[in-house]
């Protein structure tokens, strides 16, 4: 019987992961490769890592750029992140005529086209499909399931570490430091939860979830990222009390000929199925003109789910002529030469809903004077309400949601706002999106 055999760089929790699910279900995975798949070399810094493994006749490297020297070596899997070394070690694999299977998100994000470029010259292949939403095997929803679609818009909770957060903030009403340590402390956070709670890990995810559904280059430069740092609990609470919940949603639709990128916290009505997504787990959601609306979820994070992810990407490998590979399914969705640059919409002039929370004194016509500063732009009011927090207090939030309207008309009237006296914090502005 033929081999595919692998190189394994990396030997975190993904690696570990990966070396567990091609050694527990390698007979499966021959009877449907029609080959074995075997990781034959396995590099990582820490020896101990690698000693520990057991049955393993693979050969050690340190040095994880070895591995691309070994000529047997058919697919290297990437599993170190980063985006210095990861992206010399990668590029360098794939001149050397091998295939790559990796779960840097960063990195495809912020080089794919260089990578995606090589790869091609090459004649090789990337497999991708664990750098976005783990196990959730949504790339190959894009490039193939869905492909006979012009998608419309895709909508994802991409990031486990946020999702976990905002979900334990709004079951058990406990603050952001403690819902981060937590999470933390479950291992789904990055090493540096900067990432995840910045939004920096679902802006990496959006660009390429963003390039395969539109047919666009790589621009994770424009993706608008807002992550959930400074979102108060209070607007978690006062959501739920108008029928929505708030999620950090990577939002990708097309405009005409331009497209909206944008990561941030977001209401979604609490009976859509989005909102129902609790704890770490992802989900995405994508419209296509053909299809309609269809749902993907799963688990974003994690050793075997994310292992699960890698392991197809090498089957899929494995499957492929090594010439048809390349040719017949695109890494990117799209065929290479149809691949264009469409304009990103910036903020200002993008539509929604907005939940806009005022913190006033509590005296007669301050009301008035906020909804005259936004009927002159022309916001229409969908709901209100009013809370005091404290018993006696002189001051209270007004919450209102607006029916849609840009960012712009937003912008224009929370400046009118902000001048008014009895207006006394910087208002909060979120958005509202339906889903529908
Ligand atoms: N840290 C990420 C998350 C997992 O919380 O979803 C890997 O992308």
């Amino acid at each position: 019987m033929t081999v595919l055999k692998v190189g394994l760089a990396g030997l975190g929790t993904v690696g570990l992961g990966t070396w567990n699910v091609c050694k527990n279900n390698a007979e499966e995975i021959v009877r449907k490769a029609g080959k074995k798949v075997k990781i034959i070399a396995v590099a990582e810094a820490e020896k101990n890592k690698f000693t520990c493994l057991e049955k393993n006749e693979a050969i050690y490297f340190s040095d994880a750029m070895k591995l691309t020297d070994v000529s047997e070596i058919d697919v290297i899997v990437e599993l170190i992140g980063g985006d210095t070394f990861a992206r010399a070690f990668v590029i360098e694999a794939l001149k050397k005529g091998k295939h790559v299977v990796t779960a840097n998100k960063a990195l495809l994000a912020k080089y794919g086209n260089e990578i995606f470029k090589t790869a091609e010259e090459n004649n090789v292949t990337v497999g991708f499909e664990a750098a976005v939403a783990g196990g959730i095997p949504i790339l190959k929803v894009l490039r193939e399931g869905l492909t006979a679609n012009r998608i419309d818009w895709i909508a994802g909770i991409i990031n486990g570490t946020t999702n976990y957060i905002l979900s334990e903030m709004e079951a058990r009403g406990i603050t952001f430091e403690k819902a981060l340590k937590e999470a933390q402390d479950f291992g789904f956070a990055e090493a540096d939860p900067t990432l995840d709670i910045e939004g920096y890990d679902s802006a990496h995810k959006l660009a390429l979830l963003a390039s395969m559904a539109f047919g666009t280059k790589l621009n994770l430069d424009k993706v608008l990222v807002d992550g959930i740092t400074n979102l108060d609990l209070r607007e978690v609470i006062y959501a739920k009390k108008l029928g929505y919940r708030i999620k950090s949603l990577g939002i990708a639709r097309r405009r005409n000929s331009n497209l909206e990128l944008r990561v941030h916290s977001t209401l979604i009505p609490e009976s859509c199925l989005m909102a129902n997504v609790n704890g770490a787990m992802n989900a995405v959601q994508v419209k296509g003109n053909a299809v309609g609306n269809t749902l993907y979820y799963g688990q974003g994070a994690g050793a075997e789910p994310t292992a699960s992810a890698v392991v197809a990407d090498l089957v899929d490998i494995a499957r492929g002529d090594r010439k048809k590979m390349i040719t017949s399914i695109p890494a990117l969705s799209f065929q290479s030469d149809q691949v264009k640059d469409l304009n990103v919409l910036e903020h200002l002039s993008i539509e929604s809903g907005f939940y806009l929370r005022f913190r006033v004194l509590d005296q007669a016509g301050v009301l008035a004077d906020i909804t005259r500063c936004l009927s002159n732009e022309n916001i229409s009011v969908d709901a209100f309400f009013q809370k005091n927090h404290l018993k006696d207090d002189i001051y209270t939030d007004v919450v209102l949601l607006t029916h849609k309207c840009t960012g712009k008309d937003i912008f224009n009237a929370i400046e009118s706002i902000k001048s008014i006296k009895s207006v006394i914090e910087d208002p909060i502005v979120l958005r509202v999106e339906s889903l529908e």
